[in-house]
């Protein structure tokens, strides 16, 4: 693997560079680098690269051995087992390595060498529903990959795909239409709230079922107003119109409270492929990907089946000429690639659309809209469960509402602040800004700590626990260097690199060298939970040396210095990955 040393590479890396020059076929080989519990490092290319050259694997780490310098970097290499090699580097390369890094505003992390343009499909609630823990998912894994990509050097484009179309708006307009007055804001003046919005949306959605299902007259204008809106009948778009915009109101109150910054033009829901759906199945048509069965344009595939045995189709239109959420999809695809020109498309959704997503994807790459040089992955997400296990629902059986879980965890962790508010000297006002970072923290740090994929409880108890895997343990390490920087006075960060370090620093120091690897890896497999993992890591290893290694009351002031140093590049470290994890850091916890 070649790389360019630079002085912001990290000290894995250059010891993988000397290794690689050191082997027989330089460059060729990948030394296969690992942390290790016996050394710093364990190699263990070795093995494959003596198969390969039908060579005895001790003689050939023998010999690398010995091609290599020992010295500034390297403090010792040796053989071990069948053919490894545990290496031990030196305390000055740890810090020179990490002084470097320090100096850089990105933390030494390099910026991808292969960086591309990515659409990003997440955090896309539904017009007049009421968001739930589903939507939770989507929008904070996607928001957290948003941040990841950009800062490796990913172009990120954000679409937040709402559901603003579908047969319910002909229910939902009709009654609008002979009940005119029941989106009017009631507090006279202004915009609503995001509460009133949404209580005003509900009370019409209820309303309008309730007469849909009882009334068949009512039943027939709604069926008929589908069509108005599908024809563009501009009073029946306008109040359309009316429905989306009363629906922002709320999602944005919504995304304000997960401090969550979603912007207008990059909301562009199912409606706004609306003028490329004909062309989309006149395409798959023309070019036989899908045909006409019983009057709908189907894609069919070998290997979804029903449980009858017969194959599940995709379905592009309806056999009433209707377009459904397929449709939509495949344009939406035509228009990222074609228009945005993405090459990498991700979709933050629910594990449940899977086979919907399989199928659109296979569908595009028939079509030639997906490719070898333009890849769509889902970022599929598990099911949020109660604490007894099971789906997440109120006592009554309903589904939760993100609002209400929100605002529960912001008045749990409000409550914890206050408990060590007097210690910290934190004001009223600061109480309340650290409930809402402390509360929002646990809730997506809970979502973003397991792989995404997996099913996970929502438990508040666990979630703003001080101890233990949560966004509030983080959060007080970070607190905590920084009071201490704030109580060093005239002493200040200072790399120190002819200081021989304590086991608990280097501990602290190699693990620090890894974040660069580290967001490259989370960035390229689309796994924030490993950046959560790493924060985590890294605040135990804190945790250690805080208790280990006196700062302030250091032996000499080249250590405290030293020290100082490192408590900062810490604190620096977890207040970026927690960032991008969409997750605050406050000053004094
Ligand atoms: N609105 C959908 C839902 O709430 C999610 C949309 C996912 N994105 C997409 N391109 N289909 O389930």
């Amino acid at each position: 693997m070649a790389s360019v040393p630079s002085l912001a590479s990290s000290v894995e890396q250059r010891v993988s560079d000397a290794l690689a020059s050191a082997l027989p076929e330089a460059g060729a080989a990948d030394p296969l680098l690992r942390r290790s519990d016996r050394a710093d490092f364990q190699a263990n290319g070795i093995l494959a690269l003596a198969k390969k050259a039908k060579a005895n694997p001790r003689e050939l780490a023998t010999t690398v051995v010995e091609a290599i310098p020992t010295g500034d970097l390297i403090k010792e290499i040796e053989v071990s087992g069948p053919g490894f090699l545990n290496i031990t580097v030196s305390d000055e390369a740890i810090v020179k390595t990490l002084a470097a890094r320090a100096a850089d505003d990105r933390l030494g992390v390099p910026l991808s060498p292969s960086a591309g343009t990515t659409v990003i499909d997440y955090a896309q609630p539904n017009v007049a529903k009421e968001m739930h823990v589903g939507h939770l998912r989507s929008a904070v894994i996607g928001a957290a990959m948003v941040e990841i990509l950009e800062f490796t050097g990913e172009k990120v484009v954000r679409r937040h795909h709402i559901g603003d179309w579908g047969t319910q708006f002909g229910m939902l307009i009709q009654y609008l239409l002979e009940h005119p007055h029941e989106l009017d804001h009631k507090g006279g003046e202004g915009e609503a709230s995001g509460e009133e919005a949404m209580s005003n949306l509900n009370r019409l959605y209820k309303a309008s079922r309730a007469l849909f299902d009882s009334d068949e007259e009512f039943k027939t204008r709604a069926r008929a107003r589908v069509v108005d809106l599908q024809a563009g009948d501009p009073e029946t778009l306008a109040l359309w119109q009316r429905f989306v915009d009363e629906s922002k109101i709320y999602f944005y109150s919504v995304f304000n409270k997960l401090d969550m910054d979603i912007q207008d033009p990059d909301v562009v829901g199912e409606s706004g492929y609306n003028d490329m759906l004909v062309e989309t199945c006149k395409l798959l048509e023309e070019s036989g990907v899908a045909v006409r069965s019983n009057g709908a344009l189907c894609v069919f595939f070998d290997e979804y089946k029903g449980p009858d045995g017969n194959p599940t189709p995709l379905i592009v239109q309806k056999s009433d000429g209707g377009f459904g959420y397929a449709a939509t999809d495949l344009s939406a695809i035509r228009d990222r690639v074609g228009n945005l020109n993405a090459d990498t498309l991700i979709y933050v959704v629910d594990a449940r659309q899977s086979l919907h997503f399989k199928m659109v994807f296979e569908t595009a790459r028939r079509a030639g809209w997906l490719n070898d040089e333009v890849k769509a992955v889902q970022l599929a997400f598990g099911t949020v469960l109660g604490k007894d296990g099971k789906p997440f629902k109120t006592r009554e059986g309903e589904t939760v509402r993100l609002v209400d879980l929100l605002d529960e965890a912001v008045e749990r962790a409000t409550s914890v602040v206050r408990e060590k508010a007097e210690k910290v000297g934190l004001t009223e006002a600061e109480i309340v800004e650290n409930g809402q970072y402390v509360g929002i923290g646990a809730v997506k740090y809970a979502d973003l700590s397991t792989s995404a994929a997996r099913d996970y409880k929502f438990d508040l108890d666990q979630m703003v626990s001080l101890n233990g895997d949560t966004s509030v343990y983080l959060q007080y390490a970070y607190a905590r260097i920084r009071s201490i920087m704030r109580n060093a006075g005239d002493r200040h960060p200072a790399a120190h690199p002819e200081l021989e370090l304590a086991p608990a620093e280097r501990a602290l120091g190699l693990y620090l060298d890894g974040f660069g690897e580290l967001v490259a890896e989370a960035a390229a497999e689309y796994a924030p939970h490993k950046l959560a993992a790493y924060l985590y890591q890294l605040s135990s290893l804190y945790t250690t040396f805080y208790a280990d290694c006196p700062v302030l009351k250091a032996d000499t002031p080249e250590q405290v210095e030293n020290r100082l140093f490192l408590c900062d590049l810490t604190a620096r470290t977890l207040s970026k990955g927690m960032a991008l994890l969409g997750i605050r850091t406050p000053e004094k916890l």
